[in-house]
């Protein structure tokens, strides 16, 4: 079934690899790209391919949400309704839509033409609400951001008739971004005129540093970027040079892995980066190469960004077709690969070693540290994993020096930073800040404050997954000790405000579905432990909540978070603990209004003989469950 130019492909793509395993992901993109989805028989065909058992590729693609098991409309549409949306009326929108189109998610219209489906976070949530259209057998895919009704009307009207997809950005431009007076490099050359073009690029500059850098000891310029004390913005914080440090010495080959599997809800400043300034990352990328003597980098990027993989691979060109990228890179005798990997929808990929397990083409599973990947990583070779802001940092720390950016920030949070701002603010967007900026400053100087007005009913500082804190923190510098100092942690540097009026149940339970959906399910606390968690706050909703529920949903969540294999089980319920510690009368409040004579609820059973021969096994809920 598989098409013969497919096939030349997929052969083509593998040898792109140092293995050619690692062109499993790509393959089933090709695949899924020619047919529209994914028949068992073309896994097979791939399978032949790879030298693989059928049932490993059936396993893959089954990981994997943007791999269909069945056929789809002609366009794709999925709306977002994780938590920053939902505070900005995606419910509302998305049952809209159902109506509109007169299907429920996961159905197609008669038609043939539209498939409707969930897919969160879009990391597009400074314009909630957000959905993602993907035209069928095609790469083409786009946002529609700031949905409204009239908007949805216009855009099922047009694509009823349509053939493809309409341009993305290319028409709208960079969604609002703004800069602290001091601070404006990672972003100063976005609102130029092509600014993801050479020309434009160059016009300011551009690839000189990677120039000087490459004169440089490689030595020479890890110690810049430790002296500089510049700490990994994806989530995690460590510092980037302590980390280059810890490669063992003579051991080769060694990776760059650009971590642009950028997932955590309310995080989504690299898509700024990448789509607006690729160069500036590409010469942050031949910096750190070259620092690390890395002859290959990949960028893992995830699947729902294809506007920024189609960027980012029209500016790896560009600088393969000038010799900045490729064999002998500016005439030295150094070379550096860079390689776009197309992730295919799974959050646990962000976490660095279920992305290495991605990219050497099996499902995204974390894994076991030590060993860590700078000792023995993709390939079991050493390996540096960066996030994409991390490595624009190494850029501009290349240019000045580690004084310069020393002056902002304090001795352990030294420089400035990106913070997606997202929720209940009158300006969410991308803002670049430096260390010590409060969270005051940033929602009411630089964003305007909140919607309506409002006073703020919690804050999270660094991702969804961070612990909520209170507005009595409001004058917490933006840092990581000071951050962690108030109760939470800085994370991706995701801020999402929720204003007062919001029902934190409903939010709770968002939150906690979400990771639900995407443990990977390798451990039994996480995968098992968030469905719990999830049955649990449903029925709280429902109005089955009894009072027991409380010191259950307590119970659970210090099991995964002691238990789980890795950082995703204990990130999953730091949000509910928090709202639990910080607003427990209101979850006591639900269930007491809603359940006042706190009727134990029926709860799911096992199917047992007794149900098969007709006697229905009713399971009361007792205390001591
Ligand atoms: Fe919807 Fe981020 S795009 S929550």
């Amino acid at each position: 079934m598989l098409s013969e130019s497919a096939r030349t492909e997929m052969k083509t793509t593998m040898a792109r690899y140092p293995r050619a395993r690692s062109a499993i992901l790509p393959a089933l993109h090709i695949a899924q790209r020619q047919i529209g989805w994914l028949p068992n028989e073309v896994m097979d065909e791939i399978a032949r391919i790879f030298d693989m058992e059928p049932m490993e590729v059936y396993a893959i693609a089954g990981f994997y949400n943007m791999f269909y098991k069945e056929p789809k409309g002609k366009f794709h549409l999925e709306i977002c309704t994780n938590v920053p949306c939902m505070l900005r009326g995606a419910g509302e929108m998305a049952d809209y839509l159902q109506e509109k189109l007169g299907i429920g998610f996961n159905e197609t219209t008669s038609d043939g033409v539209f498939t409707l489906d969930h897919m969160e976070c879009l990391g597009s949530c400074a314009t909630a609400p957000v959905m993602s259209a993907r035209r069928n057998q095609s790469a083409w895919a786009r946002y529609y951001e700031g949905l409204s009704k009239e908007k949805i009307d216009a855009i099922i009207a047009e694509l009823q008739t349509a053939t493809e997809l309409p341009p993305d950005h290319d028409e709208s431009g960079p969604y609002h971004h703004d800069h602290h007076p001091q601070t404006n490099f990672l972003l100063a050359r976005i609102d130029k005129p092509q600014s993801h073009t050479m020309a434009s690029y160059l016009a300011d500059d551009g690839y000189e540093t990677a120039r000087k850098t490459l004169q440089m000891a490689p030595d020479e310029a890890v110690g810049i970027v430790k002296a500089a004390g510049v700490r990994g913005r994806g989530g995690a914080g460590f510092p980037a040079g302590v980390k280059w440090g810890f490669l063992p010495k003579d051991v080769t080959p060694r990776y760059l892995v650009i971590n642009a599997d950028e997932s955590e809800p309310g995080t989504f400043k690299d898509r700024l980066i990448l789509q607006y300034d690729p160069h500036q990352l590409l010469e942050g990328a031949i910096c750190t190469a070259w620092a690390i003597q890395a002859h290959y980098a990949f960028i893992y990027v995830r699947g729902e960004y294809a506007f920024a993989q189609r960027r980012l691979r029209t500016a790896i060109a560009e600088a393969k077709a000038k010799g900045f990228l490729g064999q002998n890179i500016f005439g030295s005798d150094f070379d550096l690969e860079v390689i776009v990997h197309s992730g295919a929808g799974a959050y646990i990929c962000g976490e660095e070693t279920a992305l290495l397990s991605s990219l050497e083409g099996g499902r995204g599973h974390p894994r076991l540290k030590p060993p860590f990947p700078a000792v023995a990583g993709l390939y079991a070779k050493p390996t540096i994993i960066n996030n994409v802001e991390t490595i624009a940092h190494v850029r501009h720390v290349m240019e000045h020096g580690a004084d310069w950016y020393r002056q902002w920030g304090s001795e352990r949070s030294p420089g400035f930073q990106l913070i997606s701002l997202s929720g209940q603010v009158k300006k969410p967007g991308v803002y670049e800040i430096p260390y010590g900026t409060t969270l005051r400053e940033l929602i009411y100087d630089m964003a305007g404050g909140t919607l309506d007005d409002r006073p703020i009913k919690s804050i999270i500082p660094g991702g969804l997954s961070m612990p909520h804190i209170l507005p009595d923190k409001l004058d917490t510098s933006i840092d990581f000790e000071s951050i962690q100092a108030a109760g939470s942690l800085l994370g991706s540097g995701g801020v999402i405000v929720l204003c007062e009026g919001e029902d934190i149940v409903p939010l709770a339970r968002r939150t906690v579905s979400f990771y639900r959906e995407e443990s990977c399910g390798k451990c039994s606390p996480c995968r098992e432990g968030s469905g719990w968690l999830e049955k649990v706050l449903k029925r709280i909703e429902a109005g089955q909540g009894v009072p027991s529920d409380i010191d259950r949903l307590k119970h659970i969540t210090k099991y995964i978070d002691q238990q789980s294999f890795c950082p995703f089980g204990p990130a999953s319920v730091w949000g509910l603990q928090s709202t639990m510690r910080l607003f427990g009368d209101e979850f006591a409040a639900t269930i007491a209004a809603t359940n006042p004579e706190a009727q134990k609820p029926t709860i799911p059973a096992r199917p047992t003989y007794r149900q098969y021969v007709g006697q229905p096994l009713e399971n009361k809920l007792d205390d001591e469950d």
